[in-house]
């Protein structure tokens, strides 16, 4: 096995090492499980994928999400990104898969809004465009480690709330259905996930974050705001270009990600597995006290 170093310290491709054997041989899930740790990011090229190679692959880290309410594979393992509607042909832009993809391309990191956020979420390319349709990503860790002593010290005792509705409000009003809404309220999460393998601090703050807990409205998006940025700076992220057979796994707790547009006459059918942090991934840690105190 050999790992291959891609972005600007971190993602990393995975080579001589297929989803196959992760999912049957448990030193190869142990060694991509460390790589997983340390480069946040994991390409892995040329797989043959099928859904359900996929999901034994994603269960080897942990128990995987259930699609919620309103996406494309809700009640399954499966989120189906894609512009396809049910007619076999690509929606146009104004069509509700089109808008949720648009919510995709701003800088986010999966599940934050849910009751249990993620520790990782596996993307397969199984329709790709001849250009364009690409996946960022930025390292939260690296960006944590940027910010002086006194901000990070501020962070790791700040929470902030995360709320589905309010990253679809930015791309269109009422775009999170009212189901959607009532399946999700807004969760609080600390500002920093501490990575309890190797003790390092990552930002944890996405499109969905609208408020910080005990600030006030203004001061508190403008804190967020200057945090996205910062974690998104330029020369700071890996681009991701899609070939067919590429799977992807990254770490929610330490990265965030955005999808890249392409033109929208050309199909792209992507499946994502994803899956729940546990207490070993130190999610425990990232609850508010009162809420701790109420378990
Ligand atoms: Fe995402």
């Amino acid at each position: 096995m050999e790992i291959i170093p891609l972005g600007p310290g971190f993602a990393a491709e995975m080579r001589g090492v297929t989803l196959a054997d992760v999912a049957s041989d448990d030193a190869a899930y142990a060694a991509t499980r460390t790589a997983f740790e340390e480069h946040s990011v994991l390409v892995f090229r040329d797989q043959e994928v099928t859904d359900e190679l996929q999901l034994a692959f994603s269960r080897r880290f942990g128990p995987p999400e259930v699609t919620k309410v309103g996406s494309q594979g809700t009640g399954s393992h499966f989120v189906i990104l894609s512009t396809i509607g049910p007619d076999g042909s690509v929606v146009p832009p104004d069509h509700r898969l089109s808008l949720r993809n648009k919510a995709n391309q701003l800088w986010h990191t999966d599940s934050s809004f849910k009751r249990v956020p993620a520790l990782t979420s596996i993307l397969s390319a199984r329709v790709i465009p001849a250009r364009g349709g690409e996946t960022e990503y930025v390292s939260t860790r690296l960006a944590f480690e940027r910010l002086d002593t006194g901000l990070r010290e501020r962070l790791e005792r700040s929470f902030a709330w995360h709320d589905y509705a309010h990253s679809r409000g930015q791309i269109a009003p009422g775009l999170a259905s009212p189901e959607e809404r009532a399946a999700l309220p807004p969760q609080c999460w600390r500002m920093v996930w501490r990575n309890p393998v190797n003790g390092r601090g990552a930002i944890y703050l996405a499109s969905h974050a609208y408020a910080v807990e005990g600030m006030d409205a203004a001061a508190g998006k403008k804190l967020i705001e200057e945090l996205m940025e910062l974690a998104t700076a330029p020369g700071t992220s890996y681009l991701h270009q899609w070939r067919s057979g590429d799977v992807v796994m990254w770490d929610n707790r330490a990265t965030m990600h955005r999808g890249r547009p392409w033109p929208a006459h050309e199909a792209r059918l992507m499946i994502r597995t994803t899956i729940s942090a546990s207490e070993a991934d130190g999610v425990g840690s990232m609850r508010p006290p009162s809420s701790q105190a109420a378990e």
